[in-house]
């Protein structure tokens, strides 16, 4: 492999898997979601008339909270990415 040829698919790499990331961990967060967060509720109680979330950091809060009742247990980086599925997907707040 010449000189270029191996830049290019050193460059082509990086270009892909940076594009990959966010959808590998937004589909984390679907996933994870699908699996402890409906039991209780569905995804109506996001977008409800008068939610009980108004800011990103409560977000993060009432997820936390949740998880615990769902006795579901996820890492800080498990809960990092429902609480980025839920404000892309719903509550769409301005990240601090
Ligand atoms: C054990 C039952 C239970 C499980 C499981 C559960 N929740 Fe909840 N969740 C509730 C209840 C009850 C409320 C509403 C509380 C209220 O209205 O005072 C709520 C409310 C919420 C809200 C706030 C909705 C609003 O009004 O803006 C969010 C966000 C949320 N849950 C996220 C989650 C996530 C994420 C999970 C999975 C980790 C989860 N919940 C699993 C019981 C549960």
């Amino acid at each position: 492999m010449g000189r270029v040829n191996f830049l290019c698919a050193v460059l082509g790499l990086s270009v892909i898997s940076g594009a990959m990331l966010p959808v590998a961990q937004a589909s984390e967060g679907k996933d994870l979601h699908e699996k402890h967060c409906q039991r209780c509720h569905d995804d109506g109680i996001y977008t409800r008339k008068n939610p009980l979330v108004l800011t990103y950091p409560a977000l993060g809060e009432r997820v936390r909270f949740c998880d615990n009742a769902a006795g579901a247990h996820m890492s800080a980086s498990q809960l990092q990415s429902v609480i980025d599925y839920l404000n892309t997907q719903f509550y769409k707040f301005d990240k601090p």
